[in-house]
This record gives structure tokens, sequence and C-alpha cells, in this order.
């Protein structure tokens, strides 16, 4: 059956290996959507503060947990928590970690992104902390750009790659590293032809389905403003490529970054695209555009799950080839957030789980 036929995919329950839930009135708003197309996510600790101790992250987990008492459907959701990686995170509070349940540490090159001033300054400090999560079986999830003002921001992750990630692989070969949300063909290659297993990387649906002049299409777009930013379409088609190859490598992680509409629309607007919403319905898109309808499955619902050595979700869920439209705004405490593609119509909608 030629792929354009195809108007129905029931695929295991997938997972979200990149989410943002933010805290307080602003994680109430957004955890239903992920919740109700995700078994599990990868949760983010760039909250203000960060969370950096195993304590922090078991208080986050109850808040969230809470969050999900309340907002009803989707209850079985389980975060994985991860910890804020900084210059003093100590051997000893991974063993606390993996006790605990954490699974992995977030390493935010200091300055790189939202809430990072308390990130990492020089990964040669961590190295006695990585030595103990290659030990404990941590995970370390990388946020892969260098902050060198002297590098072009659209150079960041290439230069990174360059001068830290090849270093990193080669002192801890055990350490099972994701390069998060890669945005460039030196990324994906990287990942590619590295024969190493305990390398991945995720993707989100907006490096795969948007090029940088998404940014500054008849006016400035701050929507469509993340960061890594947004690269050249030579790069969004090396992403699209490696995702929907089929490749173990490569896994679902929506970077779904909730910011108040009106901070994003301002003089110093944030870094963020919000698109848990519909997420799995713009990775349909791309892999629907691609041909490559039948990688999806993997993509978004095994090879996360393997490579993070958690069992597959036991659910399935399904999509259907069904015009929606995108909302334009949506509540978001006592303000509103605007979704990726608000006001657009998507190809596929995702009608729940079975
Ligand atoms: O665009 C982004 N937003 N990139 C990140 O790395 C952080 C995120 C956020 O927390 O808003
Ligand atoms: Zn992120």
């Amino acid at each position: 059956m030629s792929e354009a036929t195809i108007d129905r995919l029931v695929i295991d329950t997938p997972d979200d290996w990149h989410l943002h839930l933010r805290d307080g009135a602003a994680l109430s708003a957004v955890l239903p959507a992920s919740a109700r197309q995700f078994a599990r996510a990868i949760v983010m600790p760039n909250l203000r503060p960060p969370v950096t101790t195993t304590a922090q992250a078991m208080a986050y987990r109850e808040r969230i947990l809470a969050a999900r008492a309340v907002t009803g459907p989707g209850s079985g959701f389980e975060p994985l928590m991860t910890l804020y990686l900084t210059d003093n995170t100590a051997p000893q509070e991974i063993v606390r970690a993996r006790q605990a349940g954490v699974v992995a540490l977030k390493l935010y090159p200091q300055g790189a992104t939202t809430n990072s001033d308390a990130g990492v300054s020089d990964i040669r400090r961590t190295y006695r902390t990585l030595e103990a999560m290659q030990r404990e079986g941590l995970l370390l999830l990388v946020h892969g750009e260098v902050t060198d003002p002297q590098v072009d921001l659209f150079d960041r992750e290439a230069v990174f790659i360059e001068r830290h990630l090849i270093a990193l692989r080669r002192e801890f070969p055990g350490l099972r590293v994701v390069f998060e949300h890669i945005t460039t063909r030196e990324g994906a290659q990287y990942v590619l032809q590295e024969d190493d297993q305990n390398l991945a990387a995720t993707v989100t649906p907006q490096h795969l389905l948007f090029n940088r002049n998404a940014i500054f299409q008849g006016g400035l777009r701050p929507h469509y403003y993340c960061l890594p930013v947004l690269k050249g379409e030579e790069h969004r088609l090396a992403l699209v490529a490696a995702a929907t190859s089929g490749s173990t490598r490569f896994f679902l992680g929506t970077d779904s970054a909730p910011h108040a509409a009106v901070l994003k629309e301002s003089s110093m607007g944030h870094a963020g695209c919000y698109t848990a919403l519909t997420a799995l319905e713009l990775y349909a898109q791309v892999f629907d555009e691609a041909g490559a309808l039948h990688h999806l499955e993997g993509f978004a619902s095994h090879h996360g799950a393997d490579f993070y050595r958690l069992p597959r979700n036991a659910g399935r869920v399904v999509l259907e080839r069904r015009a929606q439209t995108v909302p334009a705004a949506v509540p978001f405490g006592d303000t509103e957030l605007k979704p990726l593609c608000g006001g657009e119509t998507l190809a596929w909608t995702f009608a729940g789980s079975l």
C-alpha cells in the first residue's frame, strides 16, 4: 500500500524524551496535553531555581503528580526526573539520585539558554561526577552549544561537537549520552557516524518542519524562536533524513517549552516553542511528507525507551488523517500561550488511546 493511502495509524504509546513542564499554574496548564499523548516524559530541570538535588527532584515530581491528579485524563502519565548538572554537583549526589529513581542529568553550558545561569562553566570540572554517572548508569543529556561570543549563533552546535563532545565521548565511553534537540547536519552526521551504541539524539518537531526563514517570514515571528535556533534548509533536510531513516539512534523529544505569549512577543523575546498540544500530529506530518510513516512508531515509541533501558509502553494510540486547526491561543495560568502553528491546519489528528 502506498503511504498516501494510509489514513489511520495505530502505534505503541509514545514517550516524550525532552519536555519542559514548568511549575505552579503553568505546570497545571500544560501537563494535560502531554499526558494525553504520551505515557512518560523526561522532565527538564531548568526551573528557577534549577533542580540540582535529588530532594528537589523528588519534591518536583510530587508537584507534577499532584497536578496530574487534578487535571484528569492521562492519569497514568509518568514523569521521569532529571537533575541540573552544575560545576558543583557532587559524585555522592549521583548515588542518591539513582537510588531515588532519577534517570539523567542535564548539561547546560552556562548561559546557553533559558535559566542556564547555573550551568556548567567548564565541562572538565564535572568529570568526577560524569564518572559516577557512568558507574551508576545515569544518562547525560546535553544541550550541545558553545556559548563563546566569538562563535556565530548558527555554528554553535557544530563547534560544540569539535570542542567538547568528541573529547567527552572518548573520556567516558560507557556513559550514555543524549545529544538533545539536534539542529544541524553536523549533529545528525556525528550521531550516525560514530560507531557508539551509547550515543543518541532527540529531534524536535520545529527543527524537522521549519528552517530559519520561518523566523523572518513577512516580519519577525517570535513563536518560531527557540534554542538552538532554527537552521538553514540543508540542515533541516539532514535532520528529516536522520529522524525518518529508522535508525534507532534518533528519537522523539518535543522540547515543548511554554512561555506566556507576552514574554515571547516582546523586545527580549523568550526562546521556546510550545508544541505539546499537537506534538504527535506535527511529527506525523514530517514522516508523512518523507514517505516514512512506517518509521514513526520506532522514532516515537521504541527507540527512546530502548536507549534509556526502560520497558516499552503496553498501550496503543491512534492517529487519523483528518484535518484540524491548531488553536491560536490556550490559557496559561492568568495569561495565554500561543502554540506553534496556531491558527494553521494540520493534516493529522490524534484520536486517543486504545
Ligand atoms: O528554546 C528553548 N527553550 N531552548 C531551551 O534550551 C530551553 C527552553 C526553555 O526552557 O524555555
Ligand atoms: Zn529543552
